[in-house]
């Protein structure tokens, strides 16, 4: 029985209205949809050729096991619990940590702004694909179309890209279409047509560039096992660094989600099923962009690795030149171009999800209300500094510091904060085991409290030895860009979330409103009420029934 049919408890009324999935089915269509994205099109492929090829299975399995499927779970956990959005959620679980959720309502801000931008792009040259627009000169007509610029030029000049503007317009147009039919009609309704339909359009994508001349050259160098990239401590690093992003965890979209899901959900089969759900698309990915780049390879007549690009590079230079010269070119770009626009537009929904459900939570607003009270001042954000000549910069900066500084941190944060202050890892524990088909036990505790906090740890000392103490500037980019769009925004975002944190909720918020669930939320935990044991201060009403 869905959520919105199912009668309230006696005694209880329906205040809040916060949305709810109608079943587990389509809280994992929802959930793959946000977990496959450009970051399983696009950054995969790269990150494993260039850790290992088919040794790099090995991190990324272990990173998969010890980090992504444990921290998913805890997503899951926190959110299905404390049922609420990231600040609530985190509120509920301890007053102090209140500004945990909304450090990552603000990481979401800043992916939303520019996830947007790429698109736009990508819806583009879907169409461009149709007559291979750019010709023979891929980088050339990708520096027209955006006319974007590079390094120091980047940061001195500041103009509209129509094109670009009027795309971006389009997409926030359907952002916003999509999310006032709010959780279930909205967000699952698309991701359970936009999802099978990606599934299909890849599965053909890569049969065809299976078939190409070359792509088992290009298989070759993607899965031929470099074993001495083991005993590398970044390629471990990378193998996280993956799994962090492409799974969508610490940046409260899990949590999110889970809060939709009715009590008697089973947390951690649901888990499984998406994480090993946006694997499988991962190395789906791997295997048809490395057969396209064997063929591009071959034909050039020149050795693979010169021919391997990354993210923005890969999709808007690389895979146009092959699209170019592949028989049948056009419709391997509609695919492309096709698939990156449905992984992405479900990406980015879950992102704008977050940021909704925060201020729903808080104002006591209705969806539609909390929507355009979102999505209009993101699109306008998104927009004004975009689709510019300085847009891709932004972008580039941006993009950088919210993964390193953002997404790691706040893992990193989140972590040792549940394990060693507020000491919840059991009650949490206890709650993913009351229903999970796969019981969460003693390797789960200690992926949480040491495997995921000394990895991110690392990662984080790593990264900024390399961008301080590395040569020149990050990208060439003068170092006052970096500055404000690099540093500034990463600290910014933590002083305001603890700004946030403190602003008192309204009477009229969700705080203490009935759930989705229509049970009534109980006050927040009281601090000095150890959560060390199954249940210890857990209001009554957010308890699993037995
Ligand atoms: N998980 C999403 C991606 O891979 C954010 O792009």
């Amino acid at each position: 029985m869905s959520a919105s049919t199912q009668p309230p408890p006696p005694g209880a009324t329906r205040r809040a209205n916060r949305g709810a999935f109608s079943g587990r089915t389509a809280f994992i269509f929802a959930a793959i949809g946000s977990a496959v994205g450009l970051g399983n099109i696009w950054r995969f492929p790269a990150v494993a050729y260039e850790n290992g090829g088919g040794a790099f299975i090995l991190p990324y399995l272990v990173a998969l096991l010890t980090a992504g499927i444990p921290l998913l779970f805890l997503d899951y956990a926190i959110g299905h619990r404390w049922r609420g959005s990231a600040p609530a959620s985190w509120r509920r679980f301890r007053r102090w940590t209140e500004f945990i959720g909304w450090w990552q309502v603000l990481i979401c801000v800043i992916i939303a702004s520019y996830y947007a931008l790429i698109l736009a792009w990508a819806l583009n040259y879907t169409v461009f694909s149709v007559d291979v627009r750019w010709g023979d000169d891929p980088a050339g007509f990708f520096g027209s179309f955006t006319r974007s610029l590079e390094g120091a030029d980047a940061t001195v000049a500041f103009d509209y890209v129509p094109a670009v503007l009027i795309t971006c317009v389009l997409v926030w147009l359907a952002v916003i279409a999509v999310m006032v039919f709010g959780v279930q009609k909205g967000i699952a309704g698309s991701a359970m047509v936009f999802i099978p339909l990606l599934v299909i359009m890849f599965i053909i994508l890569v049969a065809r560039a299976l078939m190409l001349p070359g792509a088992l050259g290009g298989l070759d160098a993607f899965f031929r096992p470099n074993w001495e990239a083991l005993l590398s401590p970044p390629v471990w690093v990378a193998a996280y660094g993956q799994i962090f992003f492409s799974l969508s965890v610490a940046f409260g979209i899990m949590l999110t989600y889970a809060s939709y899901l009715k009590k008697n959900t089973d947390l951690t089969g649901s888990g499984l099923v998406v994480g090993f759900a946006n694997s499988g698309f991962e190395i789906l990915a791997g295997i048809g962009v490395f057969s396209a780049l064997g063929f591009m390879a071959q034909a050039q007549g020149v050795a693979l690795d010169e021919v391997v690009e990354s993210g923005i590079g890969l999709a808007f230079i690389a895979f146009p030149a092959i699209i170019g010269e592949a028989p049948g070119g056009a419709v391997i770009g509609v695919l492309f171009f096709g698939s990156l626009v449905l992984a992405g537009f479900t990406s980015l929904i879950s992102i704008v999800e977050v940021i909704i459900a925060a201020i729903q939570d808080k104002f006591g607003m209705g969806r539609i209300a909390a929507t355009l009270a979102v999505t209009v001042p993101l699109a306008v954000f998104s927009t004004i500094i975009f689709p510019t000549t300085m847009g891709m910069a932004v972008l580039d900066v941006f993009d950088n510091w919210v993964n390193q500084y953002g997404i790691v941190a706040a893992a990193l944060v989140s972590t040792v904060v549940v394990a060693y202050l507020v000491r919840g890892l059991p009650t949490l524990r206890d709650h993913l085991n009351h229903r999970g088909s796969f019981k969460a036990g003693g390797e789960w505790t200690v992926s949480i409290a040491v495997i995921a906090p000394l990895v991110l740890g690392v990662t984080l000392v790593l990264t900024t030895v390399e961008l301080i103490g590395g040569e020149g500037t990050y990208s060439d980019y003068p170092g006052w860009f970096n500055l404000v769009f690099g540093w500034i925004m990463a600290i910014g975002l933590v002083v305001v979330a603890i700004a946030l944190s403190l602003l008192p909720w309204p009477s009229r918020s969700n705080l203490e409103r009935p759930d989705s669930d229509g049970d009534e939320i109980a006050p927040p935990a009281r601090p000095g009420v150890g959560l060390s044991g199954p249940h210890a201060s857990t209001p009554h009403a957010l308890r699993p029934s037995r």
